[in-house]
Formats: C-alpha cells, sequence, structure tokens
C-alpha cells in the first residue's frame, strides 16, 4: 500500500513509524512531513491542500491518514477533498471536525447529546461576556483554533477582563465569540476511541502534562510528557466513560449527520460528579500519541486502512499490558515562543528507548537542531510505571541542547 501522513511533528512520526512497523512493507509518505521523518517515509512538496490531493492522485496514493487537525476544516477539508478523489481517509469531514475547531459548536452539540460537560454560556461583545461574570473562578474559551493559547482558568476578575479584552476587544486571535464555562476540578484523562460511521472502539488511554514546569506549575503548553496505561482507569471507570461519553457522542454524530472516520480523542476530567468532557480533539493527542502507539500491537496499517473505507476491525490491533511514558524536551523561550538553531547532542547515545522527533531540522553539517517549541519526544515502556519513568528519564538526560527546558515529574501522577 502506498500511505500519506499529514503533519510534521512527533505525533506524525509515531504514526508514520507505527505504519512503518506494520507487516508489508508498506510505501510511506508524509506532508509536509520533517527531516526525522524522511528516514521513514518519503516527503511531498504540495503547495496546499488541493496541490496535496493531486499529488495523491497522480501518484496512486491508496490511504491518507490525518495527523494535524488543521486541515481537516481548512480549504474543503481533507477528507473530504479525499472523498471527492477517490481516496480512503482516516480523519473526520468538516462537518464534523468541528467538534475540534468551534467550542461553542462541541458544547452545543454536547448539551443537544446529554453529555455530561461543564454548564456554559456564550458572549459576543465584552459587555455580554463582562456580564457573564457571576463567580470565579471561571473559564473563559475562545472559539476558534488558538494553538492550544485560547482558554483561560480565571481565579478573579482582573484576570477574567483581561482575557476579555484579548479576545472581544483587541482580538489577539482574530475573529470569534467567547464561551464562558464553569470550573470544574479533579484529575484530567484523555480518552482515544477509533470512531468509523457510527461504530467504535476505545483505544488505551493517557495522560498528559500541559504545565511547562514541574509540580504542573508555569503557563499552559502543548504537553510536555504523557503516561499511557490501560491501569489509568479501572474497567468500571472506563465502562462509564464508554456508556455516558463515547458511545453518547458517536450517536449523536449519526443523529446530526455528521459524518465521521477517524481518532476521536475525549479530554475528559474526572470530578466528585462523576467524567465530564472538557473538549474534543478530531485527532491523536500529541504527546499522547507518541506514548500509546508503541504500546500497540497487531497490523496497525491494516486496521487503518479498513476502518477508513468503512470497517471497523479491533481485532486487528491490541495493546501491551504496562506503562509507557514519553518526556519531552522543549526549547528556549518555549510557550511563549521558541529558539531555533540549537544543536542537539546525544542523540546516537539513547538505548532502550524511542526517540520521536517533534521539532527538529538537520543543519548544513548534518547535525540535528532545534526547530519549533517543543523539540523531541523520548518514550519508553515497563512493566511498572517506576520502571517505565526509570527508564524515560535516564535516557531523555542523554540528550542535551542550549536552553533545553524539560520536566523531570513526568509519570509521577500527581494532577490538579
Ligand atoms: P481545553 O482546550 O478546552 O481542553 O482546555 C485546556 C485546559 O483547560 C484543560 O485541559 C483543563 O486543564 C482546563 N479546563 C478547560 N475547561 C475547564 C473547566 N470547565 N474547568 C476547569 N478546567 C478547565
Ligand atoms: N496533548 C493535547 C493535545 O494533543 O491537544
Amino acid at each position: 500500500m502506498k500511505i500519506l501522513v499529514t503533519g510534521k511533528g512527533g505525533r506524525e512520526h509515531a504514526l508514520i513509524t507505527a505504519l512503518s512497523e506494520s507487516p508489508g512493507g508498506h510505501e510511506l509518505f508524509a506532508w509536509p512531513g520533517s527531516d526525522a521523518i524522511s528516514a521513514l517515509a518519503a516527503r511531498v512538496d504540495a503547495p496546499d491542500l488541493p496541490g496535496l490531493i493531486s499529488w495523491m492522485k497522480t501518484n496512486g496514493i491508496d490511504l491518507c491518514v490525518a495527523g494535524e487537525e488543521a486541515w481537516l476544516v481548512k480549504d474543503g477539508g481533507l477528507a473530504n477533498l479525499c472523498e471527492q478523489a477517490g481516496i480512503p481517509c482516516w480523519g473526520p469531514f468538516k462537518e464534523a471536525a468541528r467538534l475540534e475547531s468551534s467550542k461553542i459548536f462541541a458544547k452545543r452539540f454536547l448539551q443537544r447529546h446529554g453529555i455530561p460537560t461543564a454548564a456554559f454560556t456564550t458572549a459576543s461583545t465584552a459587555d455580554e461576556a463582562r456580564a457573564a461574570l457571576t463567580g470565579f473562578p471561571i473559564v473563559l474559551k475562545f472559539d476558534g483554533l488558538a494553538a492550544g493559547k485560547g482558554v483561560a482558568v480565571c481565579a478573579g476578575r482582573a484576570q477574567a477582563e483581561e482575557f476579555i479584552a484579548d479576545v472581544l476587544e483587541r482580538r489577539v486571535f482574530g475573529p470569534g465569540d467567547l464561551l464562558i464555562e464553569q470550573c470544574l476540578s479533579g484529575p484530567e484523562i484523555s480518552i482515544f476511541a477509533s470512531v468509523c460511521d457510527g461504530r467504535h472502539q476505545i483505544l488505551m488511554p493517557a495522560r498528559d502534562y500541559k504545565r511547562i514546569r514541574d509540580n504542573d506549575e508555569g503557563p499552559n503548553t502543548g504537553g510536555m510528557g504523557a503516561v499511557a496505561a490501560r491501569a489509568l482507569a479501572d474497567p468500571a471507570l472506563m465502562e462509564r466513560i464508554e456508556r455516558e461519553i463515547v458511545r453518547p457522542t458517536v450517536d449523536g454524530l449519526q443523529k446530526d449527520g455528521l459524518r465521521y472516520r477517524g481518532f476521536l480523542y475525549f479530554g475528559i476530567m474526572l470530578t466528585p460528579q462523576g467524567p465530564q468532557v472538557l473538549e474534543y480533539n478530531c485527532r491523536f493527542g500529541d504527546p499522547e500519541a507518541e506514548a500509546v502507539l508503541p504500546m500497540l500491537r497487531g497490523d496497525f496499517a491494516a486496521y487503518v486502512d479498513a476502518a477508513a473505507r468503512g470497517a471497523l476491525n479491533p481485532g486487528l490491533i491490541s495493546f501491551a499490558e504496562g506503562w509507557s511514558i514519553c518526556i519531552i524536551s522543549a526549547s528556549a523561550g518555549y510557550p511563549a515562543s521558541s529558539r531555533c538553531g540549537d544543536v542537539i547532542r546525544g542523540l546516537d547515545t539513547v538505548s532502550g528507548a524511542r526517540v520521536f522527533h517533534c521539532g527538529t531540522r538537520l543543519n548544513p553539517d548534518g547535525l540535528y537542531e532545534t526547530n519549533g517549541g517543543r523539540v523531541l519526544a523520548v518514550v519508553a515502556q515497563g512493566a511498572t510505571r517506576e520502571e517505565a519513568r526509570a527508564k524515560a528519564a535516564a535516557e531523555s538526560a542523554k540528550i542535551t541542547f542550549d536552553g533545553l527546558q524539560r520536566r523531570s515529574d513526568i509519570g509521577l501522577l500527581h494532577f490538579t
């Protein structure tokens, strides 16, 4: 099979690695890919989504796998354009991908289908938003894609007023309304499902560490590490999540006529009242994919190919016992900015762990250097959480570059 993956980061490196390890010796392509990914998948040079579609048609691509979310809703939608071109695509149609690109669309969907989520209201003007600040803490969310910066958990009025002014007056994220949400509390869990025309399979659960520094301090990032293990959610909790959240979501998509074939990510908070949905993402998580995919056994390529054609076959894959822990190394300045061009040392000395490249490039001397906020994901497995943690920490410590930022507590599981 000729398989193309869209994206360029650590998640895509992990997806392409899982495809490359599938039986059958498939020919892999990536758009836009990265220097590191090019060791496994040929990079495709297409200027835009329509250009990619015509490249895929000309080159006989059998399957397209969506990594990054942006292309799902842009320029007519990756899955929509693939369908018109007759190419099976693992990634939802743009109408359903609004579950991620519009938080207000997602909240109305949750409400309509009776799925547990925080109470909310919406505002289009700063005055409306200020009038809706009835108590604190309160959560404010910009209704659009904002590279992880569109959510503010506000302890008091001053912080809320500042965020309202940013979003609805200064328009720092561009046009869009504001979602004002009740603040929930409890540990968070990332649940992934493969969703295919009204059927689904729940994959291995994970947790990510969103804050930049140890003990969950500092600003939110795209994720500084992740743990994956079946033990993260006991069977009773998984059964409840399936019954109250995953099944009603999949049924809701069917009822609303929203066609979905792809990974669906449920960001869930385990509140004292039970699990509640914080957000949907229409793709695998990053860095959760880097932790989960090394645990996958079976034929991932055949699984995704069949599901993209409408035949979900859960028996084609399974997940290993034990724990998988992913530690991110980030560049100087992240998350406010990111510094490029710092040479990475120690990559060759990592053994017994996988290294996925999130943001690197080869310099003219043939050495990898930083090229983004999150730079590398080092992932190790173990029978116990401690074993996986010790291995991931020891291996990632072998990697250095100027300005490197890394958490030392990934896998300790103290979640706020
Ligand atoms: P989101 O992008 O909607 O998942 O929000 C990003 C992060 O903000 C989540 O992972 C939570 O840590 C936090 N958050 C979002 N919504 C709420 C809420 N209603 N109550 C408390 N924390 C929240
Ligand atoms: N790890 C969070 C995300 O992928 O959005």
